[in-house]
């Protein structure tokens, strides 16, 4: 057995603190049955003093509650309440290394299975911690591959929800293709990859597909978009061509478990000049400073 495999954090589920391996949900929690949820990942960053912080944990946790908000689940804590359950999963399972918050909400368990909300029920709350590893300096020095497919998900991509069948089709589309992620087009216009939000550079400028119900918000969409405007590199919130994708001089995706990741073959062709362009690296640097940043603050805080 591997590491990871033998890996049993401990977790939170509705109150309780236990294994992993133990955790049990009923069958007729409305997650498993419909799908019906709400999640989010939160990036923790290992600290020199063997803590681990987490990254934008105000802009994921406002997410959650749009999320939750949009799907009518009432938010089960404030803030303070997340913060402290969180900072908990990170304390109850110390270790070394990188790492992330899992966060599930569901409607919760229903009395017999009917599609419609069922009254009166509590959300299932569930939080673990994961292990992170982010793409090593050799692979973001190589660029990855990805593929495109058509974009056959609902149309509220903004709701980061449990239901994730069109993502999981594309993301093991991704691997059977050999390829880190599969880039979705839905009529000729790009919008994002399987867990991932996709960026390309024309001309010098940063271009990212509108916000709205076709993709999901990463919360690395508003940090492009603040370390473009902090590197000088002009950037545009637009519709994108498949021939504008096609003849990018850069792509690349974001997300919290790849940080900003080049692509540097699509579909088996050499992006731009087929290695990881200026933009990127200009943006990769930012996004380091950017932590550096905020655990500094977050450190004084605490002091
Ligand atoms: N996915 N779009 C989709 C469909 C995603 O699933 C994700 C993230 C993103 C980027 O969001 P963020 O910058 O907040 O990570 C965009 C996470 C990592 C996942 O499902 O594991």
């Amino acid at each position: 057995m591997s590491q990871a495999e033998a890996f049993d954090p401990t977790v939170y589920l509705n109150g309780e603190w236990g294994p992993l391996s133990e955790a049990r949900i009923p069958v007729l929690d409305r997650g498993f049955i419909f799908g019906d949820g709400v999640y989010e990942v939160v990036p923790l960053y290992a600290q020199p003093d063997g803590t681990r912080l987490p990254f934008r944990l105000a802009q994921h946790l406002a997410r959650l509650a749009r999320s939750l908000g949009k799907i009518r689940i009432d938010n089960p804590f404030d803030d303070a309440g997340w913060r402290a359950l969180i900072h908990r999963v990170i304390a109850e399972n110390a270790g070394a290394g990188d790492a992330l918050v899992y966060i599930q909400v569901t409607r919760g368990v229903a009395k017999r299975r009917g599609h419609a909300f069922p009254a009166g029920i509590t959300p299932t709350v569930f939080v673990m911690l994961g292990h992170l590893v982010f793409p090593s300096a050799a692979d973001r020095a190589r660029g990855a591959v990805a593929v495109t497919a058509e974009d056959k998900r609902w149309l509220h991509c903004d709701i980061k929800s449990t239901s994730l069948l069109g993502n999981v089709l594309m993301s093991q589309h991704a691997v059977e293709n050999d390829a880190l992620e599969t880039i979705q087009l839905r009529d000729g216009l790009l919008t994002e990859g399987s867990s991932s939000n996709v960026w390309i550079v024309k001309g010098g400028t940063l271009l990212g597909a509108p916000r709205g119900p076709r993709i999901l918000e990463g919360i690395r969409y508003g940090l492009i978009e603040e370390l473009s405007r902090e590197a000088g590199i002009p950037f545009e919130e637009r519709d994108i061509t498949e021939a504008e994708l096609r003849s990018a001089d850069e792509i690349m995706i974001s997300s919290a478990t790849k940080e900003v990741m080049p692509i540097t073959t699509l579909d088996g062709v050499q992006v731009g000049e087929g290695r990881p362009g200026a933009v990127y690296a200009a943006l990769f640097e930012a996004y380091q400073r950017a932590k550096t940043r905020e655990f500094e603050q977050a450190s004084k805080r605490v002091i």
